[in-house]
């Protein structure tokens, strides 16, 4: 059987708002504003959830805090994706408890794709009586009815059904900041790369509507948004499930079509689905950045097999160059496995002289971590911690060795880059980005936030550039 696209009927949406407004009587019956904390880890797709989440928070009349001693509401939104993460989730929820008995009535929330793994949610059930409501990705769309529901009956709600997902369109969104701001295309992943765990807890791909995305797209750019990106786990396979034949390419060329000024740019690419076609809109289109970010983890034709990415290096070499032909000032970064289970050490040569040949502007590199439930977790792997800290170290070396050099072919050239905020830090207090997402730091006024300006980068290191705003 196909997969059928499932959709939230816009009604059920409409039920969620009006137990917003139930609860916002509720909680702001004594006059006072609550307050509520939502707590990020992982991926840009994560942020645009807890966009959603503060959305939904504000209509039931929650402020903000970043002070979890304030906060009556704390969301925290966790991610699968790495150990790491979990572990740092893990601690940082049990720290909860002092804050808990601060105060009283407290409700403590736990969500996303961490929870959504089966063993994850019974070790809160278990092992953390402080949290109150735990919910998985896929039923975010009904976090007021499940907030309710803690709140009324004073009880444990755990909801993470298995699910393959389904598209939820008028969830209220809260966006921080005015310059750059994501805006999901699409969820879940079809691809079972063998390490990943996305496809297990984020569900079957399903794209949102052509139609819903640009006017979603248009209204950011009339609110003044300045840089958009187009997110999904996969977007080269947008619209595969679609009814009408638009592809990635098409909806992008939409997006950067619309008038006004701005630029869009997306994320995450993969590889064996990135097309000419879709090298030739970004070319093709000015507002569309030249930047992809087009995940290789590994440089070893075995072991891009056994991760079951469906290239080989020569067809990820091609497909740079190919896009290197549009783009001749394309900005490319990737992600990088290091120790995936049998990595040999010519296994990780070859990574090592796939990143010299490339020349990446930025790479993301992690040490393999074993996901529970996928088909690597159960690869042998010989391997020690130490043998794999050893080879990321040289990897990170050489990433920087690389990002530095680059960085520095930029000096004393003018470039036109987005002022997105302020550092924080004298002298170059303001930040910016160029077309391709490098970050530049600039001396100048606040008030260039959200405005292109010419600059001229006068010096480098290897994590950004540093120039002059051109009189
Ligand atoms: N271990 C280490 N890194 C992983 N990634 C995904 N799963 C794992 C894992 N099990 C990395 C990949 C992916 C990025 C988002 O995270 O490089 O592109
Ligand atoms: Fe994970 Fe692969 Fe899907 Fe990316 S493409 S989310 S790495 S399974």
């Amino acid at each position: 059987m196909p997969y059928q696209r499932k959709t939230i009927d816009p009604e059920e949406i409409k039920k969620q708002q009006a137990i917003c407004a139930e609860i916002f009587e509720r909680v702001t019956a004594d006059g006072q504003r609550p307050l509520a904390m939502v707590d990020t880890y992982g991926c840009q797709q994560n942020e645009a959830d807890s966009e959603k989440l503060r959305g939904y928070l504000a209509e039931m009349g929650y402020g903000f805090t970043q002070d979890e001693f304030q906060a009556d509401v704390i969301v925290v939104n966790t991610c699968a994706v790495r150990e790491h993460a979990e572990m740092r989730v893990l601690g940082n929820v049990g720290a909860l408890n002092h804050t808990k008995k601060a105060r009283p009535g407290q409700i403590i929330a736990v969500c996303g794709c961490m929870v959504q793994q089966e063993h994850m949610a019974e070790k809160l059930k278990r092992s953390y009586p402080i949290v109150d409501l735990v919910f998985g990705p896929h039923e975010l769309w009904r976090f007021p009815e499940l907030l309710k529901r803690v709140m009324l009956f004073k009880k444990r709600v755990f909801a993470t059904a298995k699910d393959d997902g389904a598209v939820a369109e008028g969830i209220p969104l809260r966006r921080d900041g005015g310059v750059k701001a994501w805006l999901s295309i699409m969820y879940g992943c079809n691809n079972f790369c063998t390490y990943c765990i996305v496809p297990y807890v984020r569900g079957r791909e399903r794209s949102r509507l052509p139609e819903d995305i640009v006017a979603e797209a248009r209204g950011l750019i009339e609110e003044g948004y300045k840089d958009i990106t187009l997110l999904g786990q996969n977007v080269n396979s947008y619209g595969k499930d679609l009814a009408s034949p638009v592809d990635f390419a098409d909806l992008l060329r939409a997006v950067a079509e619309l008038p006004g000024d701005f630029v869009v740019r997306f994320m995450t690419s993969h590889p064996k689905d990135a097309t000419e076609k879709l090298f030739q809109t970004m070319a093709e289109c000015e507002k569309c950045a030249h930047h992809i970010h087009l995940p290789v983890q590994s440089g070893s034709d075995r072991i891009l097999k056994a991760m079951n990415r469906h290239y080989d290096r020569a067809a990820y070499l091609e497909k740079v160059k190919l896009a290197r032909r549009y783009m001749p000032d394309l900005v490319l970064t990737t992600d990088i496995i290091v120790g995936f289970p049998g990595e040999t050490e010519e296994d990780f040569a070859d990574t090592l002289s796939l990143c010299e040949e490339v020349r990446f502007d930025a790479m993301f590199t992690f040490i393999y971590s074993k996901r529970v439930g996928t088909p690597a977790a159960s690869m042998p792997d010989p391997y020690t911690r130490a043998d794999k800290q050893k080879r990321f170290d040289r990897l990170t070396e050489l990433a920087n060795r690389i990002s530095g050099e680059k960085h520095a072919e930029y000096e004393g050239k003018t470039l036109r880059v987005l002022v997105d905020g302020e550092t924080g830090k004298e002298p170059y207090n303001l930040s910016s980005r160029t077309n391709g997402g490098r970050l530049v730091h600039l001396k100048g006024d606040p008030a260039l936030i959200g405005q292109f300006v010419d600059v001229t980068v006068t010096s480098s290191n290897t994590w950004a550039l540093y120039g002059e705003v051109n009189a």
